[in-house]
Parts: structure tokens; C-alpha cells; sequence
């Protein structure tokens, strides 16, 4: 992309500069003519997107000037046709492309994949498979004329509770980056473009606009920044959505040295820079910061940029940069290449990748006995749990798909051959219909549709009942639903915790299964962190399913019946309590949500109220501690921990070594399978670095991982994984530098943060330095976790 964008501006220059007695044309004359074409306003206008319709914000579709091109899409940028600028789009999301399903009109439909929520794919630790996902998601992008997926998002998954979890991929910088590279080479790889959000720190959705995440610069560069910057390092992404939420006093939106001087300067990006949707308040200090582009654009801001370099406040360069930029980006979009979309893309083939995808993310937490697979003589099962028969896709809000179906459990488990109990089904179905009219005379706030649907309450069935189930089916299957989405983060009650109800009948279920001498499994179809330890005992077999996208009952029918041997593995740890979590302390618990659209854009505030701790700010306290960085340095137990999940195969590893050239370390080791079923197994690579007074050294760091192929029994395979000197340094504040202090590395190599199977060491000799800038310091201190 970077070397396409020279090549076509110097190449466009070459063979147009003598076209000046006519009008420029983008891509015909060169930029720079182009730009000195182009009237201020005209220039203000591209700066800004063409708006966006807030009255049908209602409508999962979302319209405004956007509908002209592609229903539904979240914005498109404005059109110069007589500088041959045409306009492009740019539309969600991070599960696949959300567009209207239907237009006036016509009877045709434009039914998008949903593919399964960005944690699952990150709990397949495959970015080969990640990457063929992507590629299957950016065709859907090309063939219905979109140019830009607003994805994908890799906010670090700081606490449980954030109501975005399931877009973004794990607690690890390491693993959400080289993920989100893995998608974003995927998407690209159709010509079309991606936006890498919310660039940085949104780590809450509670005052979203308004809060400041105060973060010290080590925690900004080794855990919130670290993902983005292998992102753009290694797949080079068109564009970088900024976040709604200060970071340490400024908006991201409105932050030079977050946008200038980290991303560009120092990481080389080359693309645009976009807002999310309404995100920042100075028009004038976002172009001024290297925001290119205001989404989805107002005339206001248009005003206040054409004011702002009236007055002088804005310098005209600084939105000829901009304006640069973003004809560039236009240059290489399909739309300005004319692409010639079909609307038709095959949406059979791609539900196939979803539902294989999918089956690889699904992570086995518990097994005894061999419970799973169900295999002969299982034939009959009885399924529990409402979500059973009402599967969960995915989250709300942009994250969401607009699927033409959604498999549930119960059909792909029909699908996979096994019989259902028949009274059971007929006591879920009658119920679930009963209370869904029950419901549907209720208003519904237009806004609504945004947020996570209310769930209907777990629905037990009488002791009688579950004593004919149990006398009849083979095994029991509860499954626990649980939705969230933008706007509003989770809570615990109900929520993060299994309800009384749920509780209730996974006790009695397993009680009567347990009486016949049947077994019980426990599905969670869920998108974030639900709490575990208290009931994880009562069950034989736990699978974590996640929000497997349309295709989810035939996958997680797969996994059942062995058609697929589990191999994902955790890419967060499951805390024993959530208090032990140690952002706990710092995040917001209260988060009724105000559904008044001005306080949904942060508009009407007072100004001169008192901040309050978690909503106007947040500190981060626990500093480079987030999830297992802390778990396992203040040796807290947890109830599965981060790289966790089992197989129906066991795996050995052996023979680590490590090879050191040219400031590289190259390590090998085998990974044999020693059970009787194929499977796949992901080999983590730990480093515990040497201890240093002056800063505290988490007690391990993932810096690396790889998948095996699938393993035949008595096979091995080894494998090789790299990490440089530099990928083993921490960032020394004090001298605003990546230092790889001298002494003995550790090299852990394992299948969880806590199951280390083989270990080597190396010495580094010699401290080595890589000096940054010192910039997004925090504003006033606050207090930070050492160890
Ligand atoms: C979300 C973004 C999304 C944008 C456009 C915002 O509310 O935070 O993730 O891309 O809307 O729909």
C-alpha cells in the first residue's frame, strides 16, 4: 500500500505535470495540483465526512447521505466530481460487514456473513486461519461496494466488564497484534482497506466521550500501544480509527504526539487517521493533531475548520497534509478504480469459513472422564437453557452483522444427527413463546435497538420434568447466554455472575443426570469473562463456544460429536473472583446509561461539576499489570488461566532449543501428540527477564506463539518460533527508551501462562537501548502497582 501510494503520486506527477490549462482530475493531473484546485471549502469538506442522520438512529440501518451509495454503511466521504474526486465508503464492523439487509425497492437482499466475534478468532492463536477469515470478510466488502471496514478493533481487554469485550481479541498486547495483523493483511488482500480502533486506550464504555484514561507512558507503551504497533508494523492498515476518550488530559482525536510523533514518526505509518463517530470537540486541533479525516462529519466542523484558517489559528499546511492523505487513500479504494461490484458474493462459501473458523476458537475448560466427545453410544440429548434454542450470533451495536440466520444449537445438533428430547423441547418452545408475547407490547425506546437485548430469565423446568429428561436422553447440555455491546459495560450481577436461576439449573439438571448415572455439559455461548469457580465443579464438561457468528449450533455441534478436536485456548484469564481482577478497583460498576442522545455524544455536561472517579477518569492503577502479567507476578490463583484449553488429545513437548544471530533468538522445540485423536496444540513462548531495582518486571511476558498443524496420534512436529533482543525490552520511562537491560533470559515454552513444559536461557551481554520520545505523560501522578 505504502510503496503503491509513492509509486501512483510519482507516476501521476511524471506523466500529468503538463496538464495545467484544464480543471485537475484526481489520479490524471498530481496531487499537488489537485489540492491547489481544490477552494478551502471544498477542502474543509473532505476533512469531514458527509454526515450522518441521526433521527433514524433507531434503524439498525443507518442513513444520511451514505444511503445514496450503500444502505446502511456508517459514513462516506464527500465528492469533488469536478476535481474527478469521487466519494468513498467506509462501513462496521469487526465480525463482518454491517450493511441493511433490505432497500426499497427491490425484493433482492444484502444479507452480510457474520463470521464469529473478534475473541473467538483470537482464541484460535492461528493467524493463517485469522488471515483466511479476513480475506473471506473484505471480499463481502468489495462485492457490496464498500471500500473501508471499520475493523479490526483491538482495545486491550483491561477488565471483564467492558461491554466491548467480544470485539476486541485478549488482555495481550502480543496477541491482539499479531491477530489484528493477521485480519488486516486478510482483508486487504481483496484491494479493499481496513481501520485498526479504537487508537487508544478505550478500554470502558461508561462516558465514553468523556473520559480520561490517565496511563503511565511505560503502560501506554508496553500494553495499549504495543498491539497497535505490531498491527501497523506488520500489515500496514489504510487507516487508524482514534478512540472517543482522552488519554491523559487530551482527546486521542485531538493528540499530536499520539498521531504525529508515536504512530507516524516513530512507527512509519503512512495512511489516514479517522475519528470515531462524533469523537473529539476542536475540529481545528484534530486536523492540527494529524486526524485526517472527521467521521462522520457535520457542517459545524466544517465552519470551524474554514474559521479556523481564516482566523489563523489553523495553518493551511497542516490541511493540505490532511487533504493529501486523504486523495491518496481515495486513489487506491476500489470505488475510484471503478470496481465493478456484483452485490452477489458467496455468502454459502462463507458461511463454511465461519462455521470452520468458529469451531477453532471453541475452548474445552473442563473434560472429566471423557464426557466429550459424544460419541456412541450417545445418541439422544437433552438441551437446557434458553440460549440453547436462541443462539447468540454475536454483540451489538456496530459490532453487530446484519446475518440472514443464525443456527442454534438445537438445529445443529438435529444437523449433526443426534435426537433431542422431544418434552423438553416442547416445554423450551412454549415457554420461550409465551414470554416473547408477553414482551412484545412493551415500547421500545428507538435507541434500544442499539443496546444488548434484555434476556428472557432462565426458565427451570419442574423436577418431574427433568427426572422423564434424564430417564431418556443420553446426556444433558445447558447452555448460558450472555449478550453486551457498545454504549453500556456489564455488571455483575446477572451478568458477569451466573443468575440464581442459572445456578439453579445447572445444580438440579446435573443432580437428576448425575442420579441415572448421566453427564452433564455446560456450553457457554457468551462474548466476555463470565465468573467460573463457584459452580465449575457441578458440571462434567464445560465448553466455552463464545458468539460463534451465523453458523454457531452446527459448529459447536462439531466440536460435540468430535468432527473437530478443541484447540482454542483462553486469550484472557477467568478470575476466580472479579475483585482479584486487578483493574477492579478502577472501573466503573454503576453504568445505568442516561438514553438521551446528547449525553450518548457527550453533549450536555456541566462543565464545572466535580469529576467522578471512573466516569470522568480513570486511573490506571495496576499499571503494566493487566491479566495474567498480574495473576501470575502476585501469585493470585485463578480459575482457568490465560493460554488455557484442553483437547481430546494430550500433547508432550521436548527438545527446546535456542539459537542466537545477529541480535535474533530462534527457538525450536517438538510437540508430539501422545493421545488417540488428531488435534492441534499452540506452543507459548514466556519470557521471564532478568530482575531490575529500578522497575518492576512482570514475572512473565508472552512474546511469542505458534499453532501446530493437525497432529495425527504419535506424531511430531517442531516448531520454530523468533523474537528478537528488542522484543524483550521493557519501556524506562526515565530515559523515554526500550531497554533490554544484560543478564539471564528465561525462555518458557508452554501451553497455558501457568503450564511452562520445557524451559532454555540465554545471557544477554550487553544492555541495548532504542530510544523514543518523551511524550503522553500523565498530567498529575497517580498511584502505580509495583511488584
Ligand atoms: C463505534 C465504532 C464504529 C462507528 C461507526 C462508533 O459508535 O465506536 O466502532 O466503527 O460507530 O459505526
Amino acid at each position: 500500500m505504502i510503496k503503491k501510494f509513492i509509486f501512483g503520486t510519482v507516476l501521476t506527477g511524471i506523466l500529468f505535470s503538463c496538464n495545467t490549462n484544464k480543471t485537475p482530475q484526481l489520479g490524471k493531473s498530481s496531487i499537488d495540483d489537485v489540492v491547489k484546485a481544490m477552494t478551502l471549502e471544498e477542502k474543509a469538506k473532505l476533512l469531514i465526512g458527509t454526515g450522518m442522520d441521526l433521527s433514524v438512529l433507531g434503524d439498525s440501518a443507518v442513513v444520511g447521505e451514505t444511503d445514496l451509495y450503500v444502505q446502511g454503511a456508517a459514513g462516506t466521504t464527500y465528492p469533488i466530481p469536478r476535481l474527478g474526486i469521487p466519494t468513498i465508503v467506509v462501513a462496521d464492523g469487526p465480525a463482518g460487514l454491517r450493511i441493511a439487509p433490505l432497500r426499497e425497492g427491490t425484493t433482492d437482499t444484502y444479507y452480510c456473513t457474520a463470521f464469529p466475534v473478534a475473541t473467538l478468532l483470537a482464541s484460535t492463536w492461528n493467524t493463517d486461519l485469522v488471515e483466511s477469515v479476513g480475506k473471506a470478510m473484505g471480499n463481502e466488502v468489495l462485492e457490496y461496494g464498500v471500500d473501508i471496514l471499520l475493523a479490526p478493533a483491538l482495545n486491550t481487554q483491561r477488565n471483564p466488564l467492558c461491554g466491548r469485550n467480544f470485539e476486541y481479541y485478549s488482555e495481550d498486547p502480543v496477541v491482539s497484534g499479531k491477530i489484528a495483523a493477521a485480519m488486516v493483511r486478510g482483508i486487504q488482500s481483496n484491494g479493499v482497506g481496513t481501520s485498526i480502533k479504537h487508537f487508544a486506550a478505550n478500554n470502558q464504555e461508561t462516558n465514553r466521550m468523556g473520559n480520561d484514561s490517565r496511563i503511565s507512558q511505560r503502560a501506554l507503551r508496553e500494553i495499549y500501544l504495543k498491539g497497535y504497533e505490531i498491527a501497523v508494523k506488520e500489515s500496514d492498515p489504510w487507516t487508524v480509527m482514534t478512540s472517543y476518550n482522552y488519554i491523559n488530559g487530551t482527546y486521542s482525536s485531538e493528540s499530536k504526539e499520539l498521531l504525529q510523533t508515536i504512530l507516524r514518526d516513530e512507527w512509519g505509518f503512512k495512511g489516514i487517521v479517522m475519528t470515531d463517530w462524533f469523537g473529539g470537540k476542536n475540529a481545528a486541533s484534530q486536523v492540527i493533531a494529524g486526524n485526517d479525516l472527521l467521521m462522520p462529519g457535520s457542517k459545524k466542523q466544517c465552519q470551524n475548520i474554514i474559521d479556523a484558517v481564516n482566523d489563523g489559528s489553523l495553518p493551511i499546511e497542516a490541511v493540505d497534509t490532511n487533504v493529501k492523505r486523504i486523495l491518496n487513500l481515495i486513489l487506491e479504494s476500489p470505488r475510484y478504480k471503478g470496481y465493478a461490484y456484483t452485490d452477489k458474493p458467496d455468502l454459502k462459501a462463507h458461511a463454511e469459513v465461519s462455521r470452520q473458523s468458529a469451531t477453532e476458537g471453541i475452548i474445552l475448560l473442563k473434560n472429566n472422564n471423557t464426557t466429550l466427545p459424544l460419541i456412541d453410544p450417545v445418541k439422544s440429548v437433552a438441551p437446557f437453557g434458553i440460549t440453547s434454542y436462541d443462539f447468540i450470533a454475536g454483540g451489538t451495536g456496530s459490532g453487530d452483522v446484519n446475518r440472514a440466520y443464525t443456527v442454534s444449537l438445537t438445529e445443529g445438533l438435529k444437523n449433526a444427527g443426534y435426537q433431542l428430547n422431544t418434552d423438553l423441547v416442547a416445554l423450551y418452545d412454549k415457554y420461550i413463546s409465551e414470554e416473547n408475547e408477553k414482551n412484545k407490547s412493551n415500547p421500545v425506546n428507538p435507541l434500544l435497538n442499539f443496546l444488548p437485548k434484555k434476556r428472557l430469565a432462565e426458565f427451570i423446568p419442574s423436577a418431574a420434568s427433568l427426572k422423564n429428561a434424564a430417564a431418556s436422553a443420553d446426556v444433558a447440555l445447558i447452555t448460558i447466554g450472555r449478550t453486551s455491546g457498545e454504549f453500556i459495560d456489564r455488571k455483575l450481577p446477572n451478568d458477569y455472575e451466573l443468575s440464581e436461576n442459572e445456578q439453579k439449573l445447572i445444580r438440579e439438571v446435573t443432580g437428576a443426570f448425575h442420579a441415572v448415572n448421566k453427564r452433564v455439559v455446560v456450553i457457554l455461548n457468551i462474548g466476555g469473562v463470565v465468573e467460573t469457580a463457584s459452580w465449575k465443579n457441578t458440571p462434567d464438561a464445560i465448553l466455552l463456544a463464545w458468539q460463534l457468528g451465523q453458523e454457531g449450533g452446527n459448529s459447536v455441534a462439531d466440536v460435540l460429536s468430535g468432527k473437530v478436536n478443541p484447540s482454542g485456548k483462553l486469550p484472557m484469564t477467568f478470575p476466580v473472583k472479579y475483585t482479584d481482577v486487578a483493574s477492579s478497583a478502577n472501573f466503573p460498576q454503576d453504568n445505568a446509561l442516561d438514553l438521551d442522545i446528547n449525553s450518548i455524544l457527550g453533549l450536555n455536561k456541566d462543565p464545572d461539576r466535580e469529576l467522578v472517579r471512573n466516569v470522568d477518569y480513570t486511573n490506571y492503577e495496576e499499571d503494566i499489570f493487566v491479566g495474567y502479567r498480574y495473576f501470575d507476578s502476585f501469585g493470585k490463583q485463578v480459575s482457568y488461566p490465560f493460554g488455557y484449553g484442553l483437547s481430546y488429545t494430550t500433547f508432550e513437548l521436548s527438545n527446546p532449543t535456542v539459537k542466537e544471530e545477529n541480535g535474533a533468538f530462534t527457538l525450536t522445540v517438538d510437540v508430539k501428540n501422545t493421545g488417540s485423536f488428531a488435534g492441534k496444540e499452540v506452543v507459548q513462548l514466556y519470557v521471564s527477564a532478568p530482575v531490575i531495582p529500578a522497575y518492576s518486571k512482570p514475572e512473565k511476558e508472552l512474546k511469542a506463539f505458534a499453532k501446530t498443524k493437525e497432529l495425527q496420534p504419535n506424531e511430531t512436529q517442531t516448531i520454530t518460533l523468533t523474537v528478537t533482543a528488542a522484543d524483550l525490552a521493557s519501556f524506562d520511562p526515565n530515559a523515554s527508551a526500550w531497554v533490554t537491560d544484560s543478564g539471564k533470559y528465561l525462555f518458557l515454552l508452554g501451553t497455558s501462562s501457568k503450564d511452562i513444559k520445557v524451559s532454555v536461557d540465554t545471557t544477554i551481554n550487553k544492555k541495548l537501548e532504542v530510544k523514543t520520545n518523551n511524550v503522553l505523560s500523565l498530567q498529575s501522578p497517580i498511584n502505580i502497582l509495583k511488584r
